[in-house]
């Protein structure tokens, strides 16, 4: 019998017998994410209901030196999630309640198993918002999202998720429970351990707790849709927005291949696309004056006039809009299942977008590549997939590799990074060094094995 094997009784013990799974079809199940054809089946799925069983798993899993990998949904983008280890695999489903709802100083006590869009909802009945809303948010976990320090849309405006978050709960991979700061908007108080956690995809501390302030929820907002015949203007508009003086609370991009995909996908007749067109962005304001809003709208589209835009298309009620958002939030999807395999996450200084975009767009050329582009032009954040004619996607694959390093320089030459939102798990890690000297990586290190010493939550993923 192995060591594992040997376990299952105890771990029984601690978070009960209907919990801890070693069936092949629950191995398989949890062996995947939403990182393509990636399969990591665990040895063992446990999933406990308190932060005191992870920290019982825990000690016993730091004793006899196990892998262990936390899993919030497997809406994952970049492998963090997946126990390439085997081992065991802790996920967070049934640690799934809002604690605590604070009106009064506007803060959100949540485990981590909370579905993103629950959160938001329950928030916003009593007039808050929480705006970080990845694409994948009627899903996603919260946890899952502060491991990642997810973004979305709104993250132009608003911030991503480490603008949100203010205090945690941490079982550390010895098994002792913290709270790495307090319940305040300000803290000066020694190293900011809160934000350490924040984006850490799960290799320091199991989070299971997650203080969050909230904001009052904007009243309005409006919605158009801007198409352009060329993507690079389309590109270049978005900067000329901001240094106009505006800051929408979204501004996104979809080139037209891949509206094209996702209107099929999802049935959508919502937007005309005509072959003029190469791209559009999708534009939100919001706030709590209306009138306000639809002057910042006119004046954005007059400007947006200088750029060679087609004719604009404003949203006239709540169903266009969420079909417009649906649109938007269905790209990723739709685009992987006709062979767009390899989802980027490419970020730069928002005025370098259209130098991004042309470079991609010759790279595509120099390697043979389809590419695809989209995302949060606000941020500079371009999500780019490739396709290439019978190339499967493989951590080794020897074709797209030398093609994503030219990318990844390219990123870097402009000033911006490999991974905006997404993280780097199992996926992005080979890429770090184009990013960081030595010196920065074995500082990450080290943070790593302070944490954890004998390297065994969610080792190898990040470096
Ligand atoms: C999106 C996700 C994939 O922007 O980040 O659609
Ligand atoms: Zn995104």
């Amino acid at each position: 019998m192995s060591q594992l094997t040997q376990l299952v009784p105890l771990f029984q013990k601690i978070a009960g017998e209907a919990y801890v799974l070693v069936d092949e079809d629950s191995r398989n199940h949890y062996a995947q994410d939403h990182t393509e054809n990636l399969h990591f089946p665990p040895d063992i799925i446990i999933k406990p209901r308190t932060a005191e069983e992870i920290s019982a798993i825990m000690k016993l899993c730091a004793e006899h030196r196990i892998t262990v990998t936390p899993r919030g949904a497997g809406t994952g983008l970049s492998g963090g999630a997946l126990a390439h280890q085997g081992g065991v695999l802790i996920s967070f489903e049934r640690m799934n309640s809002i604690l605590d709802i604070d009106e009064r100083n506007l803060q959100v006590t949540a485990e981590p198993g909370v579905i993103t869009e629950v959160l938001q909802q329950a928030v916003k009945e009593k007039g808050l918002f929480y705006p970080p809303d990845p694409s994948s948010k009627g899903s996603c976990f919260i946890g899952g999202n502060i491991a990642e320090n997810s973004g979305g849309p709104k993250a132009v405006k608003y911030g991503v998720v480490k603008d949100y978050v203010i205090n945690l709960e941490v079982v550390l991979p010895n098994g002792e429970i913290i709270w790495t700061g307090a319940n305040v908007i300000k803290n000066a108080t020694g190293y900011n351990l809160t934000q350490l956690m924040v984006g850490s995809e799960g290799t320091l501390g199991l989070v299971t707790k997650i203080v969050l302030r909230l904001i009052p929820h904007p009243k309005y907002d409006l919605l158009m849709l801007v198409p352009f015949n060329d993507l690079e203007k389309a590109g270049a508009a978005v900067s000329a927005i901001f240094r106009a003086g505006f800051t929408p609370s979204a501004l996104e991009l979809i080139e037209i291949n891949a509206l094209k995909i996702v209107s099929k996908f999802v049935d959508s007749s919502a937007v005309p696309v005509t072959d003029d067109m190469a791209a559009h962005l999708i534009i939100e304001v919001d706030g709590n004056h209306l009138e306000t809003l639809m002057s910042e709208m006119e004046a954005i589209a007059g400007l947006l006039a200088d750029f060679d835009c087609g004719e604009i298309f404003f949203a006239e009620d709540s169903q266009q809009k969420e079909e417009l958002w649906k649109l938007r939030r269905r790209v990723s999807e739709a685009v992987k299942l006709v062979g767009y395999t390899i989802e980027e996450d490419t970020v730069v200084p928002r005025a370098e977008l259209p130098a991004l975009i042309s470079g991609v767009k010759a790279l595509g050329r120099e390697f043979d590549f389809d590419v695809v582009c989209y995302g949060h032009a606000g941020d500079g954040n371009l999500h780019i997939r490739i396709r290439k004619e019978g190339s499967i996607y493989s951590l080794n694959n020897d074709k797209v590799i030398p093609a994503l390093k030219a990318l990844f320089r390219l990123v870097h030459s402009l000033g911006g990074t490999i991974s905006a939102e997404h993280g780097i798990g199992l996926i992005q890690k080979e890429f770090m060094p184009i990013m960081f000297p030595s010196v920065t990586l074995e500082l990450m290190r080290n943070i790593k094995k302070v944490f954890d010493p004998h390297n065994i939550l969610n080792p190898g993923k990040i470096f």
